[in-house]
C-alpha cells in the first residue's frame, strides 16, 4: 500500500505495518485521505520539533481551538512560553502534583480497586478510567466534581476534537461540554488570595487570564486522562502476556519504571504532533508548500530502526536515550511527570490489589486508534 492508498480506518486498525513502509519508502509522504503529509523518520520529526519558527502550532484551520477555544497547544512561542510558564509548575514535582502523588494517588488507587467485585472485570473501565479522571481532577482543583462527571467533560470534548467529518450531533455535544465545563472552571476562579493550592488557584496566582485559565483546562482534561487510562491499560497488558517482564517489574520499582518507559515508546499512545508549515521548504528532498498541515509521527519515530535497535522489543536494559512519546519540543507534555506516577503507582496498587490477576481467555485484547491508541478493553480475570 502506498501512501496515496492510506485511509484512517487503516491507521486506526493497525498502523505500524503501514508506518514502517512509509519509513523505508516514503519518509515525507503526501497522505490524501488525510490531507496532510506524515513524516516518519527520527531525525525529520526532531527537526520539525526544533523549528516550530517553520512548523506552526497555530495551524488554520483548528480542530482543537474550535473545540477548546485558543490554548497553549494551538500558540507558538512567544506566547505560547508565556502560557508554559504559568501551567506547568503545578505539573512538576515541587507543584501541586507531587505532593499528590506521594501522598494521595496510592490511596486513590487503593480505594477504587479495592471497589472492584471480581472475578471478572475490565481494567480500563473499572480502573485505569475513574484513577486518571481523578487524579487530573484532584490536581486542578475540580475533584468536586467526581470521576464520571470528569470523564463525560474529557468524551464529549474528544467527539468535537475529532469530528473531522462535521458531525452537526458531535459538534453539539462538544459545545454542551465546553459551555458546562466552561462554567465549572470559571465558578473556581474566586479571587486569588482566597484560592487554595490547587493547580487552578496556581494559575490565578501566576496572572493567567480567566479565559486563558478555562482553555487550557479544558485542554488538559481532553488530553490529561485519556493517556494515563491508555497508559496504564498497556503497561498492565504488557505485564499480563510476559510473566519474566511482570515478575521483574513487580519486584524493582526501577525495572518497573523503565518499563513503563519501553511501553510508552513501543506503544505510543499519542500518534503524531500535526503542525502547519509557515513557508515553502524542503524535507529530505520534498518540497512542503506553505500553508500544508505536517504531521510527526511520534508513533514511528518511536520504532524507527536507524534510531533504535530492535525498535519492537521490549527491552528493560535498554540505554538509547529517551523515546518521543511525550514528543521532542516545545510543546512536550505539560503533565508527563504526573502521567507517570500515575501509570506507576496505578500499576502497583492494582497487583498488590489482585496478585493473581489474569487475562480473561475469552476476550482478545484490541489496540484500536491512530492519533489516540490503547487497548478498547482489558478483560481481567481477579
Ligand atoms: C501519560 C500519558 C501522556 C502522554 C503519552 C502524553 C503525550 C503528549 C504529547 C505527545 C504532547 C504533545 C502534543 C503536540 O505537540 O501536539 C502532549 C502535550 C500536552 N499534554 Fe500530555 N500526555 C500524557 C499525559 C498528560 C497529562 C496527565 C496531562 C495533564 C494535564 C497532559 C497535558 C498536556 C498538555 C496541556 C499538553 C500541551 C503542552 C503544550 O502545548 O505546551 N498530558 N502530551
Amino acid at each position: 500500500m502506498n501512501a496515496a492508498e492510506i485511509t484512517l480506518a487503516d491507521l486506526d486498525r493497525n498502523p505500524d505495518p503501514i508506518l514502517a513502509r512509509l519509513r523505508a519508502n516514503e519518509p515525507v509522504a503526501w497522505v490524501p485521505a488525510l490531507e496532510m503529509w506524515l513524516v516518519t523518520k527520527w531525525d525529520d520529526v526532531a527537526f520539525m520539533e526544533e523549528r516550530p519558527d517553520l512548523f506552526s502550532a497555530a495551524t488554520e484551520p483548528s480542530f482543537l481551538a474550535r473545540a477548546l477555544g485558543q490554548n497553549m497547544l494551538t500558540t507558538d512561542p512567544p506566547e505560547h512560553t508565556r502560557l508554559q510558564s504559568i501551567m506547568k509548575p503545578p505539573f512538576r514535582p515541587g507543584g501541586r502534583s507531587g505532593p499528590f502523588a506521594a501522598d494521595e494517588l496510592p490511596a486513590m488507587a487503593a480505594g477504587i480497586a479495592a471497589a472492584i467485585n471480581g472475578p471478572g472485570f475490565d481494567v480500563m473501565t473499572d480502573y485505569a478510567q475513574p484513577l486518571s479522571a481523578g487524579a487530573l481532577a484532584t490536581v486542578l482543583g475540580l475533584d468536586a466534581h467526581g470521576f464520571d462527571t470528569m470523564w463525560a467533560w474529557c468524551e464529549g470534548l474528544c467527539a468535537d476534537i475529532a469530528n473531522f467529518e462535521n458531525d452537526p450531533a458531535l459538534t453539539a455535544l462538544g459545545e454542551t461540554t465546553k459551555a458546562e465545563l466552561g462554567a465549572a472552571i470559571s465558578a473556581r476562579i474566586v479571587d486569588a488570595d482566597e484560592m487554595d493550592g490547587s493547580a487552578i488557584g496556581a494559575f490565578v496566582r501566576d496572572g493567567a487570564t480567566p479565559e486563558e485559565i478555562v482553555n487550557n483546562v479544558r485542554l488538559m482534561i481532553s488530553g490529561g486522562i485519556n493517556e494515563p487510562r491508555d497508559g496504564i491499560g498497556l503497561v498492565t497488558w504488557v505485564m499480563l502476556t510476559d510473566d519474566a517482564l511482570r515478575e521483574r517489574a513487580l519486584a524493582d520499582s526501577a525495572a518497573l519504571r523503565r518499563l513503563i518507559e519501553e511501553v510508552f515508546r513501543v506503544f505510543s499512545p499519542v500518534g503524531t504532533v500535526t503542525r502547519q508549515a509557515t513557508v515553502d521548504l524542503e524535507l529530505r528532498g520534498v518540497a512542503i508548500a506553505r500553508g500544508d498541515l505536517v504531521a510527526g509521527v511520534l508513533r514511528s519515530v518511536n520504532l524507527d530502526e536507524d534510531h533504535w535497535s530492535d525498535p519492537s522489543r521490549i527491552d528493560l536494559d535498554r540505554r538509547e536515550g529517551a523515546h518521543a512519546a511525550f514528543a521532542l519540543g516545545a510543546h512536550r507534555c505539560l503533565g508527563e511527570w504526573l502521567g507517570r506516577q500515575e501509570v506507576r503507582v496505578g500499576v502497583e496498587q492494582l497487583f498488590a490489589r489482585f496478585p493473581s490477576l489474569r487475562l480473561d481467555p475469552a476476550h482478545e485484547v484490541e489496540l484500536h486508534g491512530f492519533e489516540f491508541r490503547g487497548p478498547k478493553a482489558l478483560r481481567v480475570l481477579a
